[in-house]
Order: structure tokens, then C-alpha cells, then sequence
């Protein structure tokens, strides 16, 4: 069960790093490693994960998947997903999703997730999850924003935290192999830049197109020049960039 053993710290580097660590030291699935600051967290595409002292929710956590590996993207689309409804419920404020697994209110971004994967010596994965809870908004990087600002009103960190566990553990329980047809909907539902022109940027290679909605595997289904795609991996951004380099999505 996730969140069954739980770690927690006040200032640490990183907690991916100390969810692999704890992970070579035998720790089991499901660990949790949460700390009120980081001093060198990290986000997806190589950026770099800023937060102010206790105003975040931040924590990664450990999974074993054994033969479940493959599962994990649309394990983290789906803890997007379900974050984005639980964030709407408490904010009132309309939630979207940025695939693959960013959840914005109100089009500013509240939460972002890193997914990072080890094969050796097992097969192991760790789930990181960075929350705005309470920072004010004129201290956030720009089109940022927080739980806080949202509600009006404060919320405890801990009752963030509990209500991710459960939805962590609910996506877990009913994983299956692909995305079912009504998780497709609801997620597509969800979708910022549905239907809209948009840049997909993958380190420093680059792709143009329309987003279609989610692929049965997480991915994101895209048409580019007419033929449509699913890409794994990337940033997206709204309308065309200039190019630097041709895109190539893994099933092309
Ligand atoms: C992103 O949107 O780029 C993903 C951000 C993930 C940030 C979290 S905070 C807890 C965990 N530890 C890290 O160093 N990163 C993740």
C-alpha cells in the first residue's frame, strides 16, 4: 500500500534522490519520502523544481512494479488526472491537465509530477509530486499558482498529503494495462490545448500539430502534417516555435 511506511524531513536535496536511496537499501513499494524544503529539486525536461520552505507539498514515492513497468505512464496520467478533480473540488476553481501529468487552475500551474525510472538491479520507479499549497502569488514564477490563492482560504499540508495517498492508492488498485474508454474521456475532458495548434518540444528536437486528446498508453495522441502520432515524452506549449531540430515520436 502506498504511503504505508512514510518518511519525512525538513530539508533535504531531493526526495526522488533519497526515494532511490532508500530504494538500494531495501526499502518496500510504496514508500514515501516527503520534506518541507528542498534544496535541489528537480523537474521534468532537466528543469529545476523551486519551492519556499513548508509552503509546498513535496514527496516522492517508491514503486515496485515487477511486471508493471510499462503500466507506469498512464499510472501518472491518471494521478494527474485525479489530482485535477480533487484540486477542482477544493478550489472551486475549474482544473485542466497538461498532459502529460501537470494540473493547472485557472490555466496557472499548481502541481507538477516527475516520473523517473531505474532497471537495475530491479525494475523500480519514482513517483515525485511538487504541490503549491500555500505560497502567495506574487511569489510564484509567473502563470504559477497555489492551492491557497485558489480557495481563498488556507489549507494544511497534511490534508493534501492524505488526499493524494488516497488517490494514489486508488489509481494503483485498478491499473490496468491501457486506459480504459471512459478514463480516455474523463482525462480528455481535462485536456488543455485540446484541439489546439500546439509546440511538443523533447530536449532540443521539436514537434508542430494539433493535440487529439490521450493515447490507451498515457501518451498523447497528436496529428502532424495530416497523420496522426502518439508521442511518449515532451513539453508542450501553446501555438507553432520556431523549429530547431526534427522530432522523431517513438512510434514513427
Ligand atoms: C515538473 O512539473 O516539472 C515536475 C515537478 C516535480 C517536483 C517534485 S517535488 C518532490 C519531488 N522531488 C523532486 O526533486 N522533484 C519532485
Amino acid at each position: 500500500m502506498i504511503g504505508r511506511t512514510a518518511w519525512r524531513f525538513n530539508a533535504v536535496p531531493s526526495t526522488q534522490d533519497l526515494a532511490f536511496r532508500l530504494a538500494e537499501l531495501g526499502a518496500p513499494h510504496g514508500t514515501v519520502v516527503r520534506a518541507e524544503q528542498q534544496t535541489a529539486g528537480r523537474g521534468r525536461q532537466g528543469r529545476r523544481w523551486e519551492s519556499r520552505p513548508g509552503e509546498s507539498l513535496l514527496m516522492s514515492v517508491l514503486l515496485r512494479p515487477a511486471d508493471r513497468m510499462h503500466q507506469l505512464g498512464t499510472f501518472s496520467v491518471r494521478v494527474g488526472a485525479e489530482l485535477a478533480s480533487e484540486f477542482e473540488q477544493i478550489t472551486g476553481t475549474p482544473a485542466a491537465l497538461k498532459w502529460p501529468n501537470d494540473v493547472l487552475l485557472g490555466s496557472r500551474k499548481v502541481s507538477g509530477i516527475l516520473l523517473q525510472t531505474r532497471s537495475t538491479p530491479e525494475p523500480i520507479a519514482v513517483l515525485g509530486i511538487g504541490i503549491n499549497v500555500s505560497t502567495p502569488l506574487e511569489l510564484l514564477p509567473e502563470n504559477a499558482t497555489s492551492l491557497q490563492e485558489q480557495m481563498g482560504q488556507s489549507i494544511l499540508t497534511d490534508v493534501v498529503y492524505e488526499q493524494v495517498i488516497a488517490a494514489m492508492n486508488r489509481v494503483w488498485e485498478s491499473l490496468g494495462h491501457q486506459l480504459t474508454e471512459s478514463q480516455i474521456t474523463e482525462i480528455d475532458d481535462r485536456l488543455w490545448l485540446r484541439h489546439a495548434e500546439v509546440t511538443l518540444q523533447d530536449a532540443d528536437r521539436q514537434l508542430r500539430g494539433i493535440v487529439m486528446g490521450v493515447a490507451p498508453n498515457g501518451g498523447l495522441r497528436i496529428v502532424v502534417d495530416g497523420v496522426e502520432r502518439t508521442v511518449v515524452a515532451g513539453e508542450l506549449t501553446r501555438g507553432p516555435r520556431e523549429a530547431t531540430q526534427q522530432y522523431r515520436p517513438e512510434n514513427s
